[in-house]
Order: C-alpha cells, then sequence, then structure tokens
C-alpha cells in the first residue's frame, strides 16, 4: 500500500538509468525531443512500460516491485526498431565484395546475372528448414546490438513458391524468436530469369497478390534503373494498394525515377534510400506524411560518396528513419548503432535526429508508433541497457556493441 492507500503494481522495474531516453518529451523544451529522465527508471507491468520518471520516485511508488533491473548508471533507450531488412536468405555474396573492389560497380553486377540474382538462385535452393534457422541466428545478432522490432521483406524468390516459403519462415521467427517481427512482400524486387518481363508484371499484377495478402503487411518495390520503371512502379503500387496492402518503395538509390513523390501521393507508409530526390517530390512527401527511411550502410558498404540527407528532410518537416537494410549485397550489418554513427557522420543528422530515426521514427515507418520506438506507457517494454552514460557517446564509440542488456517486453533476452 502507498501512503495515499492505493495500491501500484509492477512486476518489473528498471532503475538507476545515468539518462532515461523516452523519446516522449515532457516539457515545451524543444531541447528535449529525446526525453530525457536524469537518473531514471521505468515500471513496466505484463510486459508493457506502466510508468517512467526518476529512479527515486518509481522506487518509492513501486517499493513492493519483485523484480528489479539495475541500470548501474547506464544509458537506458527503447530498443532499436530496424524498419527495413531482408533477412531471411540463402548463401552470402562476399565474392561480390572482392568484384566491387576490382571496380566493377553494383547495378553491373545485376545486370550481368549475379547481385539479387545470385541470391535468388541460392534461397530458391534453400529448404525451409534451412532459412529458418539461419533467420533465428541473424535475429539473435540483432537483438544483442539492442534491436527488438524488425521488419523483413521477401523479395529473393522472385516466383510464388519461394516468395511464400520466404514469408512462412518470417511468420514462424516471429512466433518463435522473442523479437517481433514486420512482414513485407516485396515480389517486385527485380526480373526473374525464367519469365520475360511482360510475362513476370502479368503475374504480379494478377490474382497472386491475394495470396500474398495473407501473408504480409506491406508491398514493397525497387523502382530503379535495371529494375521497375516508374510506370511499372504506379502500376503495381496502384494494385497493390487495391489489394489492401499498406506501400513501401526502394527508391533514388542510384538514380532518381520521381518515385519517391509519386509513392508518397499514393499514400506510402515510408519510402526508403532516397540519396537522389527531387526538391518537387520533397514537396510531395512533406504533404502525405511518408516517412523517409535512410540507410546509410549502403553506400558505406558499396563506398559510394553519396549519402541521402537528412536535413532535406528536416526541414521540410518529414520523419527521418534509420535502418540497416541489412541484405547480403549492399550492407550484411545487423548494427542499428552503426546506422547511427553513419547517420551523424555522413547523412547531417544531430545524434537527436539519430536517436529518434533508429526508435520512434523507424516505428512510425512499419505503423508500429502505437506500441513501439518510445518508453510511453502502453507501449512495449523494449528497452536495452548500454555501456555508455548519455547519447552522444552512440555514434562516438563506433563499430563496437556498446548494448549490456536487451529487454523485450519485459524480460531480459
Ligand atoms: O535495399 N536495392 C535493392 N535491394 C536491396 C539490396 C538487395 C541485394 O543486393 O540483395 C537494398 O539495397
Ligand atoms: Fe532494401
Amino acid at each position: 500500500m502507498t501512503e495515499n492507500g492505493l495500491n501500484y503494481s509492477a512486476d518489473t522495474l528498471v532503475i538507476n538509468a545515468s539518462r532515461l531516453l523516452t523519446l516522449e518529451p515532457c516539457g515545451t523544451s524543444s531541447s528535449d525531443s529525446l526525453g530525457i529522465i536524469i537518473n531514471g527508471a521505468v515500471a513496466i507491468k505484463e510486459g508493457l512500460i506502466l510508468e517512467t520518471g526518476t529512479t527515486q520516485e518509481i522506487r518509492k511508488k513501486y517499493s513492493s516491485c519483485p523484480e528489479i533491473i539495475d541500470a548501474g548508471n547506464s544509458l537506458v533507450m527503447p530498443g532499436f526498431v530496424d524498419c527495413h531488412t531482408h533477412l531471411i536468405f540463402g548463401g552470402n555474396r562476399a565474392s561480390e565484395m572482392e568484384m566491387r573492389l576490382e571496380g566493377k560497380n553494383y547495378l553491373d553486377i545485376l545486370k550481368s546475372g549475379g547481385g539479387i540474382h545470385s541470391t535468388v538462385r541460392a534461397t530458391r535452393n534453400s529448404s525451409p528448414e534451412e532459412l529458418y534457422k539461419l533467420g533465428m541466428e541473424r535475429l539473435s545478432l540483432m537483438a544483442k546490438n539492442g534491436t527488438t522490432t524488425v521488419e523483413i521483406k521477401s523479395g529473393y524468390g522472385l516466383n510464388r513458391e519461394t516468395e511464400l516459403k520466404m514469408l512462412q519462415v518470417a511468420a514462424r521467427l516471429g512466433q518463435d524468436h522473442p523479437l517481433d517481427i514486420v512482414k513485407t512482400y516485396l515480389g517486385a524486387h527485380t526480373f526473374p530469369h525464367d519469365l520475360s518481363r511482360d510475362e513476370y508484371l502479368k503475374w504480379l499484377s494478377g490474382g497472386v497478390l491475394k495470396t500474398f495478402k495473407k501473408e504480409a503487411e506491406f508491398f514493397d518495390i525497387f523502382c530503379e534503373e535495371g529494375a521497375f520503371s516508374f510506370e511499372e512502379t504506379r502500376r503495381l503500387l496502384e494494385t497493390a494498394k487495391n489489394t489492401g496492402f499498406k506501400l513501401k518503395a526502394h527508391v533514388g538509390q542510384f538514380n532518381d525515377l520521381g518515385a519517391a513523390g509519386l509513392a508518397s501521393s499514393m499514400g506510402a507508409v515510408s519510402v526508403d534510400h532516397l540519396e537522389n530526390i527531387s526538391n518537387g517530390d520533397l514537396d510531395l512527401m512533406a504533404d502525405s506524411g511518408t516517412v523517409a527511411v535512410l540507410l546509410p550502410g549502403v553506400p558505406f558498404f558499396l563506398q559510394s560518396p553519396l549519402y541521402p540527407h537528412a536535413k532535406r528532410f528536416i526541414d521540410k518537416g518529414i520523419p527521418v528513419a534509420l535502418a540497416t537494410d541489412f541484405n547480403p549485397g549492399s550492407c550484411p550489418s545487423y548494427s542499428m548503432q552503426m546506422m547511427i554513427t553513419l547517420g551523424v557522420l555522413n547523412c547531417g543528422m544531430t545524434v537527436d535526429n539519430a536517436v529518434m530515426g533508429a526508435t520512434l521514427n523507424a516505428a512510425k515507418a512499419i505503423s508500429r508508433e502505437e506500441k513501439a520506438g518510445s518508453l510511453k506507457p502502453g507501449k512495449k517494454a523494449d528497452l536495452i541497457i548500454l555501456e555508455i552514460k548519455s547519447p552522444e557517446e552512440i555514434p562516438y564509440y563506433f563499430g563496437t556493441n556498446l548494448v549490456k542488456k536487451t529487454i523485450k517486453g519485459g524480460r531480459v533476452i
């Protein structure tokens, strides 16, 4: 019982955070976009956030709480939301990295039958069990690096059987692994070699989308030279929208085909990559509320000098998110911490922009802002404890994993 006779119950407390980043600013200070509580604590009940406050307040209010996790004067923040990954695939493409070091570029390798096509072959040849096992291992590595929610795309099947296999493996991962999974159908990743362009377009826009709608929440497409054109993207997004999918698109990675504005005007939840985008398309994004997902690990790994420029979006009021784009060709990294470093060093983000981009804005990019991305009462108790004291140390100590503990739904995993 408390002094006023009320019985507050929490089943777990996380206490002694040097700084608690709630991502829920409460005051009027615009300098506190991360909602920082010094010497903070979190009360958790049945896997959900009950309340945040100072350690003194929370300890006093929930003095009979059975489980205490002591953060030991380290930084505590929401778990990372990795809102763009190609987590499920067979094989790897380490040999392509060597080809690129010898001067070949990513799109040339794709055009000559390698790249995505090589992963399509390996994924078609992998059993569901093999893909499941790889998926479990990869998710655990992500969890170790502080990620608590992951979007997973299909796109290495390019036929009914293997696309379904990938999405069904993703569903099993969601059931069996503690991390939360969001599924995206990316049949429009590129054109398969065993059908003509017209045949594949016809197949994609036929009744098969209804089948995939049962397996995935989002529809995604790669609009790029060597993949889908502006007009093909327009038609497929329209069909997907009419089938009931939420929309995403890979746009402007190497060339600006104008699809950022197109997808945004059609109500896309996010458009992703965005190294190349016109001012006109920025305005269309600003009007639509579409999230800009930046993937700075890609230009880093492909040794491109051209990074997406966050300030262009932020100045227009467009929410900017960060993701790994974890995939075997353009970014085999599990680390959202590394993306924060690259966001700050190469995309013109402030530390606050990057932390917001890896948490709350990333949750928006997969329609999970009601459940994840900040420490708001009622949201999932997804938290990480880092071996540092303040947020600017996340990008500073780059290339090492600073996560001491990952707490998913109130439990240390
Ligand atoms: O987001 N750009 C297209 N798709 C992925 C890469 C896929 C691959 O290379 O296997 C991306 O970068
Ligand atoms: Fe991608």
